[in-house]
């Protein structure tokens, strides 16, 4: 870093800003100054980083990421490398993947490039109730020349096309699973983002399940024999994920802790 970008961190750090998200700022806006104090002033405001910033890494891809969508999470990128796990254990050649509630793309994208650095040639059907979100994720798609993918603005699996029934080798999903009380408690700068991202109505007696629920129990006629649903969930869903997939006829349930050891994401096989 130059001495008058470094100036500027120094200001930026003087105006209240941490010192690392400062550098950041610079690095990304520096050569327009009018443009740094305008992100300065949205950091300041509260905004998340990500969004001020316009893209974020998740796992090989840097994806551009804004209020249309949920900032993808590092929970997110262990669901990933579950999920890759689970596809390269079978022995398909041409895996069809299917991503709901695909936000940024984050996901789906995600295993496409790491499979298609492994020269496995997946296809991906990417599915999204939020319109914005699909915009977002299909500009993702084409930054990164990941074009085997066919969007479905869909609840879930409703307009989905039904010819895919039976045929999908993997099934991920990072649906919403905040319950309403608990989103009120949560931290504020998460009101940035979309709610319906986030927010999931209680089912069953169980906090923000209504979403987990309805995609397990649809997700295993969209499934191939042998394919597999990888979801992540809240920490308090466990008992609840492993039941619901458990009525839902599937047989090999595994539910496994992310790196901070909180239960976070089930691993079903039909
Ligand atoms: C927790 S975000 C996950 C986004 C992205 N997969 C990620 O991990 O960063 C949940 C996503 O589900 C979408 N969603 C919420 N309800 C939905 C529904 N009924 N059908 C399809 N997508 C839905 C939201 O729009 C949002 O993009």
């Amino acid at each position: 870093m130059t001495d008058v970008n470094a100036e500027s961190v120094t200001e930026l750090v003087q105006g209240g800003l941490d010192r690392r998200e400062a550098r950041w700022l610079v690095e990304e806006f520096g050569s327009n100054d009018e443009a740094l104090q305008a992100a300065a002033r949205r950091r300041r405001d509260g905004e998340p980083l990500q969004y001020v910033i316009g893209h974020w890494p998740f796992c090989s891809l840097d994806l551009d990421v804004d209020e249309r969508v949920l900032i993808p999470r590092p929970e997110s990128e262990e669901l990933v490398s579950v999920a890759l796990t689970e596809i390269l254990r079978t022995d398909i050649s041409e895996p069809l993947i299917m991503d709901l509630g695909c936000g940024s793309g984050a996901i789906g994208l995600a295993l496409l490039d790491e499979l298609r650095t492994l020269g496995v040639a997946a296809t991906l059907v990417a599915v999204d109730e939020s319109l914005d979100a699909i915009a977002l994720a299909q500009r993702n798609a084409l930054k990164h020349e990941l074009l085997a993918v066919t969007f479905v603005h869909s609840s879930w699996f409703d307009d989905v096309d039904p010819s895919l029934h039976a045929r999908v080798d993997l099934i991920v999903a990072n649906p919403p699973y905040v319950g309403d009380e608990e989103f009120a408690e949560l931290d504020p700068v998460l009101r940035y983002e979309p709610r319906g991202a986030i927010v999931a109505p209680d089912a069953s007696g169980v906090t923000g399940f209504a979403d987990l629920e309805i995609i397990i129990a649809q997700a295993m006629t969209w499934l191939k024999p042998g394919g597999v649903l990888v979801c992540e969930h809240a920490n308090t869903h466990r008992d609840a994920v492993i039941g619901a997939t458990r009525s839902a006829g599937f047989s090999d349930v595994r539910d496994l802790d992310d790196l901070a050891g909180h239960p976070r994401m089930m691993v079903a096989r039909r």
